[in-house]
């Protein structure tokens, strides 16, 4: 019989993957501490922290919350709206991973029409991952000039998985 790890020894991974992300994810600054206070538990604070917006739409958020029945006072919700708008302000996705992007990703995020999108996906199912840009703008009938001015914002990853 193969030996078993005890359970402590197990789980002691599984605790490290589980909190790493979670608390690299938080910018430090005022109202990081609420944040996480307020902002877990029903959910993975990942998921608080998963959106870009504005200031409005912030609010509207933080709104949602305390009708799911977060329990925050009227200067902790500010307090909140101040560091969500800061540090996770409309307009700054993280760059898109080619090889990983879903069709309605391509048409957002590169304003592709849904033929373009996919085209996209169509020529990534059947050759493979992308490699580089250059890939990507020798699938047919999309259009280029679109990509390249949003080059900076993709990124290709290829996973050594499948
Ligand atoms: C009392 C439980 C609860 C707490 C605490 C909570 N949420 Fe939520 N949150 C929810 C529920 C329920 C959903 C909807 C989940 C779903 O649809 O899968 C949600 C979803 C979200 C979403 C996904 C987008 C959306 O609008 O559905 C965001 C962003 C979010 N919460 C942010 C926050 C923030 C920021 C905080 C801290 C103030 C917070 N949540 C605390 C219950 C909570």
């Amino acid at each position: 019989m193969r030996a078993i790890p005890a359970a402590p020894v197990r789980y002691a991974w599984l605790a490290l993957i589980v909190a790493l992300p979670a608390q690299a994810e938080l910018p430090a600054g005022p109202g990081m501490a609420e944040t996480e206070r307020l902002c877990q538990g029903c959910h993975d604070i990942s998921q608080s922290v998963s959106l870009r917006q504005d200031r409005n739409g912030w609010s509207a958020t933080l709104m949602k919350m305390v009708g799911f029945g977060v329990k925050a006072s009227d200067e902790e919700l500010g307090v909140l709206v101040e560091y969500l708008t800061k540090h996770y302000p409309a307009g700054e996705l993280p760059p898109l991973d080619v090889n990983a992007a879903r069709a309605i990703q391509l048409e957002s995020r590169l304003s592709l029409k849904r033929s373009e999108a996919a085209a996209i996906l169509r020529h990534r199912d059947e050759h493979g991952p992308f490699k580089s840009l250059k890939d990507l703008l020798a699938v047919p009938g999309i259009d280029t000039g679109k990509i390249e001015s949003k080059q900076d914002r993709l990124v290709f990853r290829i996973s050594s998985g499948s």
